[in-house]
């Protein structure tokens, strides 16, 4: 299967969204990787629930929500009313993952899990029968533009054997730091999502190096 690219539009410019997302759509993307930040569980803040129902009204690739955000539980009917098709929580963000991402389901989004760098991947291995994809931080969550952290490239392996033996349907994704060296290294996961890379140069160039 052809890799999957979802760019960060936290990279873009935030004064013309609509006129990036068509961009990056027309350059091949395949998602458009909304990171949502509040300030607590991440030391940022970045965009809310009307920013993802205004990108909805002009997007023409599915949205890939990203919530890096304390009790999502409160937020997800909002996201998913908004627009968002794949939403993805932290394990560490609430006490009951696995009763959020059943309700992202019950309310018709796909489900995601994901975990910061210092969460053993042990803590999401339960929660896959449950998603359509699972996501690897391959930065501490927070900013674009950091560097790839290596040691996280064990966590891929170990979620691809788990998908295959117990034949899952969950796709992997790895967020932070993805550029046309390190994706390379990651070539057991399905989607990069990147932000400096892709925004940072033309767009239809980045996106095929990542492809391939
Ligand atoms: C970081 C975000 C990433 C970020 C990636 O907390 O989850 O999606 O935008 O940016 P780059 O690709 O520049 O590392
Ligand atoms: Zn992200």
């Amino acid at each position: 299967m052809s890799k999957k690219v979802s760019p960060s539009i936290l990279s873009a410019d935030f004064a013309n969204l609509e006129k990036e997302v068509k961009a990056v759509a027309a350059a091949g993307a395949d998602w458009i990787h909304v990171d949502v930040m509040d300030g607590h569980f991440v030391p940022n803040l970045t965009i809310g629930v009307p920013v993802v129902a205004s990108l909805k009204k002009v997007s023409p690739l599915p949205l890939d929500v990203h919530l890096m955000i304390e009790e999502p539980e409160k937020y997800v009917e909002a996201f998913i009313k908004a627009g968002s098709d794949y939403l993805t929580i932290h394990v560490e963000s609430t006490r009951d993952p696995a009763a959020v991402l059943k309700r992202i389901r019950e309310l018709g989004a796909k489900p995601g899990i994901t975990l910061r760098p210092r969460t053993p991947v042990e803590d999401v291995l339960p929660l896959l029968p449950l998603c359509d994809l699972v996501l690897v931080m391959t930065v501490e969550p927070g900013f674009g533009g950091q560097s790839f952290m290596h040691d996280q490239i064990a966590k891929i392996s170990k979620l691809r054997s788990e998908i295959s033996s117990k034949k899952l349907k969950c796709l992997i994704e790895v967020d932070g730091g993805i550029n046309a060296e390190t994706a390379k290294l990651c070539h057991e996961a399905d989607v990069f999502v990147a932000g400096s890379f892709v925004f940072g140069r033309n767009y239809a160039e980045a996106i095929s190096i990542l492809k391939k």
